[in-house]
Order: C-alpha cells, then structure tokens, then sequence
C-alpha cells in the first residue's frame, strides 16, 4: 500500500517509519524544508531511541522518502495519515487546529481518486467532523474522501516500541471500506494478536482525549497525596509502592515528584476541559483544572523545599539543577517541570547550571540565560543545593562522594524520588524527596 504521513514530529517521523517497516511505500510530507532535507538524508531532528536506524534503513532501501509537496503527497498514495501538531492556543486552553486544517486545505484540491484521510493527531472530538466537511466543500462529489480516525497512543522515548508493539489499536470509522484499510495497513500487528477497538469516529477521537487525561489525573493524584504525605509526616513512596500492588490500581503513573510535561499530557488535558466546556458539559471536567493545579504546585513545592534547606533565601546561591528533558530517554523540553524550575530559581536571583544528557541544546534555545553544564560534575560545582528534576539513569548512577567533592554544600531534593537516598546520606549527604519525611 502506498501511504503519506503529514506532519514529521516525534509522531509523524515515527509513525512514517514504522508503516515502512510494517511493509507500505510511506511519502512523508512536512512544510519545513529543513527537517525534510534532514529526514531525507536519514537524519533524525530529535532525539528518539532506534528511530534514526529504522529511518535509515528504509531511506536507504527507497521504501520511505519526503517531500514537502502536498501535490506529490496526493499523487502518491490514497491512504493520507494526518500527524501533525494541535499546539494549546495562547490565549485559551483549547487545541489550535490550525495545522491540521492547513494540510487539508493543501491537500483537497490535488485529490483525484478515492483517498481515506486517517487522523492520528490528538484532537478535541468534532474535528473529525470539521474536516469531513472541509474536504468535501474542496474535492467536490467526484472524488470520494472519507476521513477515519486512528490516535496513536506512542510515548516519547518508547515511540518505535509502542508503535510496532501497541496495546491496542482504535479504529474510528465511519465505513467498512474504511475499517478494512486500516485492518490492511496493521494486518502484521492484528495477526500477532493486538487488540482492536472499533468504534465510530467521536469516540476514538474522544478515547485518545481521555487516555491523556486520565495518565495526567493518576500523576496528580500521588502528587496531591504526596502534599498529604508532608503535613503528616508520611512517605508517599511507600504509599505508592503498597497502592501499585493492587491490580485494580496498577503500578503505572503513580511516581510522586515534580509531575508531568512534554508536549502532550499538560495540553490535552486543558484541550478535553475546553472541548467539554464549549459542549456545555464543562461541569463534568472541571476536576480536571484541579489536576492541572496540583501539577504546578508540585514545582512550586520543589521550590519551595529547595528555599527551606538552603536556610531560606536562594538569591545569590549557586543551585544545580539535574535534567531539562520533562522525562528521560528523550531530548523534548516542552513545558518541562524541570526547566520551569531552572527558570523560576533564576528569576528568583539563583545562578543555576543545568546538565541534560540530551536536551541542553533545545533547553539553550529556549532558556539562553541559564548556564548549562557538559556534565553533572561540572553543574555541581560550588552548589548550594542540588536539585534532582528529570530522572535519567545516569543521575542514578552518580558517585555522592565525587560530587560532593566539587558542591560547597552536600544538599540534595530528589525531585522525582527515584534516588537511593541512603546512598546519598552515607556520604555525608543530606537528601530531601518530595512527599516524604526524609
Ligand atoms: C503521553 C502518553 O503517555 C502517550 O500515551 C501519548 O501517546 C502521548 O502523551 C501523546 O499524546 O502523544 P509522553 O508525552 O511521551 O506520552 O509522556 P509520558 O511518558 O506519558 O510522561 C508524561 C509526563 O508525566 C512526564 O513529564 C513524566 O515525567 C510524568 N510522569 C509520568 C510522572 O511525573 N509520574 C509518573 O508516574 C509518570
């Protein structure tokens, strides 16, 4: 089969490699010509574990190529995959869905023949909608359009995994034909045994919605407990360990710390709210402005513990801050609660080095005043305190003693509790968590 993927981000990149990978002639397709000429030569833009070997591959075996051209893109294939961004508008929490509507509309007038155009972006439920009649409005009745929705539910870090390894697949559709195209395109992954979920196109536009929701919601609980955790001299680790052994809970999103970021959870958590509020549903998700709440406290509440140990004051005191990516294995640092931290100790007259294994180069991009360091050691020298804030597996591998060698005191705050405090405290450290009485 011969397929476009729209949009060459994390998901799209990902995506457009793996469906060569799953044996379709894959076009991708992106408006900058920059990351085209980059993917074209087999180099990947981000960071992302195996995908640039994948890509290679394929690049070089002539299964997968890109174009900036959403005329080629039409040529070429009959299935479209839209995966570009639905960034939150910055004056309201709702989705801008600008992108989307600009790769249809560059799209539809080049359409001839009958093309299924399959959603994957995240998107509030309706749009589907919007572009069903956006397309048709363009291509007019003699080429039949039909859109389909199909959320990817990838994580960042994990993305060539989850795609080829899913837990599930969702199909939203509106006709067999459609239906049977995506059972085509995924035949390897339902043979292996993937569940699929087939349902009609709002509610596969609303599952991805609510799958983000619901991870942010857990995050927040053991974030919101972990406040509790503090006032009554509790340990939410602990807590979270001995709640995870109940299956019916699980053991996933509940590691207490400064919460989530990245480019997802936080945005679509405030899309879902706006999306309900404009179908007059709002009182139904206001809980969820509560679980954004929580979610900024808990950097505050870093801050917070930081300026306590530090004798109250952090003006003028060196502060390492460890990690900038808003999660390990991955060099993404939007809305990073880590350097949202950084920046907020800087304006609070700080001098703050940050070491990133990955992600320094996006972070000085974004935060140019922060000083970043090549290495943990180097970020640590003559800190007041040491700030644990994204949790790559080499800080866990860290030797307390050298570092303490090069810090002016031995302070640390594990921001996302995955340390071995001990460790820490036999060299002389003193180790702070959030949510625990240590
Ligand atoms: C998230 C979802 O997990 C994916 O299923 C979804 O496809 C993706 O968004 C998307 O919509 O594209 P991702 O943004 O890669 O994936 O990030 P996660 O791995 O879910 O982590 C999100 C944030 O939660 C991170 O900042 C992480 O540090 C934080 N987190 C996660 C916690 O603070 N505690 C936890 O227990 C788990």
């Amino acid at each position: 089969m011969r397929v476009t993927v729209i949009g060459t981000g994390y998901l799209g990149a990902t995506h457009a490699a793996c469906m060569a990978e799953l044996g379709a002639e894959v076009l991708g397709v992106d408006i900058d010509p920059d990351r085209i000429t980059a993917l074209s030569e087999a180099r990947v833009p981000f960071y992302e574990p195996g995908l640039d070997e994948m890509i290679r591959r394929h690049v070089g075996s002539g299964r997968l190529s890109f174009t900036t051209s959403l005329r080629r893109a039409a040529e070429f294939g009959d299935v479209h995959f839209l995966c570009v961004g639905t960034p939150q508008r910055p004056d309201s929490g709702s989705a801008d869905l600008s992108y989307l509507f600009s790769a249809v509309d560059g799209l539809a007038p080049y359409l001839r023949r009958t093309s299924l155009i399959i959603g994957k972006s995240t998107v509030p439920v309706g749009t589907a909608a919007r572009l069903t009649e956006r397309l048709r409005r363009q291509c007019g009745p003699d080429v039949p359009v039909e859109v389909a929705w199909n959320p990817e539910f990838l994580q960042e870090g994990t993305a060539v995994e989850n795609t080829l390894d899913p837990d599930r697949l969702v199909f939203g559709v509106s006709s067999d034909f459609a239906e049977q195209v995506l059972r085509d395109l995924y035949a390897d992954l339902i043979a292996r045994g993937v569940p699929v979920v087939v349902t009609d196109i709002p509610t596969s536009e609303l599952i991805k919605s609510s799958a983000n929701a619901f991870l942010a919601t857990k995050v927040s609980f053991i974030n919101a407990v972990a406040e509790v955790c503090e006032a009554a001299g509790a340990d939410v680790r602990k807590l979270a360990e001995a709640l995870s052994l109940d299956p019916r809970i699980g053991h996933t999103y509940l590691r207490p710390g400064i919460g989530f970021g990245g480019g997802c959870l936080p945005k679509d958590l405030r899309a879902l709210r706006a999306r309900a509020d404009e179908l007059g549903v709002g009182h139904a998700l206001r809980f969820l402005g509560e679980v954004d709440e929580i979610n900024l406290r808990a950097r505050e509440r870093v801050i917070e513990l930081a300026r306590e140990e530090c004798g109250g004051s952090l003006a003028g005191r060196r502060v390492c801050v460890l990690g900038a990516a808003f999660k390990p294995n991955s060099d993404d640092i939007r809305d990073s609660p880590a350097l949202a931290v950084a920046a907020a100790l800087r304006d609070l007259g700080s001098e703050v080095s940050v070491y990133d294994p990955k992600a320094a180069d996006n972070a000085r991009k974004q935060f140019p005043d922060l000083d970043y360091a090549l290495s943990a050691a180097d970020a640590a020298q003559g800190a007041a305190v040491v700030l644990h804030l994204t949790e790559w597996a080499e800080f866990g591998e860290l030797d307390p003693a050298a570092i303490g060698e090069v810090v002016a005191e031995r302070r640390i705050i594990d921001g996302r509790n995955t340390l071995d405090g001990d460790r820490w405290r036999a060299a002389g450290w003193r180790y702070r968590a959030l949510g625990r009485n240590v």
